[in-house]
């Protein structure tokens, strides 16, 4: 660099360098703020660090099994026998990653035979987990539609506000959860996105809402879409928890309305917790468009915005989710595993309930039967939250959401009991 670039030019030892004549020599990075940490994972990691062998991790959105592991589905395992056993080249996938995958994830989200994925108007990319569709997505909106800004339930997911804010676009919250009655807040939603302008981007959970496990019904989801497309509204689905509600078919009802009502919208979904697959970051993004014409142009630039971002998904992802979803033998045994996992979350939510009613009768715990997936929404308050992790080794994110996946048979009644004792 010649003298009098304007730029920096290394100091002495140290790696200081120099700013304009006159000023101290200051470090390249010593301004930087420090990171907070993320309020979900940096618990999950303070859990790992607690050597307390009686603790629960109630923190993160991860199923455990009866025996606190992450399960590894035989589905899975399979999938990856036959991937090493056919074992080749590792070239780079193509941009929108995996052809088997995107077909497959196709099938899984509108069913077989859709008019919209048969008639070519569904843009699908594999990408690292729904938390890279989400940005692809925003980053796509921040870019094609200027001016959009984003609408996210109030609460939401913690990420949500801070990805969609990355990418540079204004987020605004709509009422969502009830305190008072532990329901939605319909009226006030729905109130809320009449006032919107027309192309503003409304991020809506498709099931298993995140952190509350309170989603709309089916006749309020079919209430939604006619002033969603009254007011030109462009929802945008996180379906992170399919098969966790009601099942993999049924969890898919809320975007298979949007397709059938003619609705353009983005669904980012994931295989992290329905294939128990969560450092692969299998995930895709698909937009529904108004034709294949219009699919082709959209699926180009979010092409474009991937290669300018990660180039290309990951090969292995690709591989794992489109043999079990394309083999009706891994297929089986995944709808049966995923079965068994959301069973037995309901078995843990009956259990967690039946201890804590037994032990505070004057309260009214039923929230734990009816909100659904993996969270819970328990009103505790922060200082509650923290007495439990304190006190009990009972970890949970300080909005009170618990990961109803983290019981099990050996932790629930002291998780219970902890609970009952903060609430006294
Ligand atoms: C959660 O909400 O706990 C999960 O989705 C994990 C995460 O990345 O936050």
């Amino acid at each position: 660099m010649s003298a009098g670039s304007g730029g920096l030019s290394r100091g002495g030892p140290g790696g200081q360098v120099g700013g304009a004549a006159g000023t101290a020599p200051r470090t390249v990075f010593g301004h930087l703020e420090p990171y907070a940490g993320d309020p979900i994972l940096s618990l999950n990691a303070a859990f790992q660090a607690d050597p307390r062998p009686d603790k629960v991790n109630l923190s993160i959105g991860i199923y455990f099994d009866d025996a606190g592991r992450i399960p590894v589905l035989d589905c899975v395992r399979r999938a990856e026998a036959q991937m090493l056993e056919e074992s080749g080249p590792k070239p780079y996938l193509p941009i929108e990653g995996s052809a088997a995958m995107r077909k497959a994830v196709q099938g899984l989200l509108f069913g077989a035979g859709h008019e919209a994925v048969a008639s070519g108007r569904v843009a699908t990319l594999q990408t690292v987990g729904s938390s890279g569709g989400l940005r692809v997505g925003a980053d796509f909106i921040r870019r094609w539609l200027p001016g959009a800004q984003v609408w996210i339930s109030d609460p939401s997911w913690d990420n949500h506000r801070a990805m969609f804010e990355g990418a540079g676009l204004a987020v605004h919250a709509y009422p969502y959860y009830d305190a008072a009655t532990g329901g939605v807040r319909l009226d006030a939603m729905r109130d809320t996105l009449a006032g919107l302008p027309a192309g503003s981007i409304v991020l809506l959970h498709a099931c298993c809402h995140n952190p509350t496990g309170v989603d709309l019904s089916r006749a309020q989801w079919e209430a939604l879409v006619p002033l969603l497309r009254e007011r030109g509204l462009i929802p945008y689905l996180d379906l992170a928890y399919q098969g966790y509600g009601d099942g993999i078919e049924e969890d898919a009802f809320a975007l298979r309305l949007l397709a059938a009502a003619g609705l353009t919208f983005f669904v980012a979904n994931s295989f992290s917790k329905s294939m128990s697959v969560y450092g692969e970051r299998a995930g895709a993004l698909s937009v529904v468009c108004a034709d294949r014409a219009e699919a082709e142009l959209v699926l180009g630039q979010l092409k474009a915005t991937v290669r300018r971002n990660y180039s290309s998904p990951s090969i292995h992802a690709a591989g794992i989710v489109a043999r079990v979803l394309a083999d009706p033998v891994l297929r089986a045994s995944w709808e049966a595993d995923v079965a068994a996992m959301r069973s037995r979350i309901q078995a843990m939510r009956r259990a967690l309930h039946g201890v804590l009613a037994a032990k505070r009768p004057g309260r009214d715990f039923r929230y734990f039967l009816t909100q659904r997936g993996m969270f819970s929404y328990t009103g505790l308050a922060a200082a509650q939250v923290d007495r439990l992790r304190e006190e009990f080794g009972v970890y949970l994110v300080r909005s009170g959401r618990i990961c109803v996946a983290g019981l099990n048979s050996g932790n629930v009644e002291r998780t219970a009991a902890a609970i009952a004792a903060v609430v006294a």
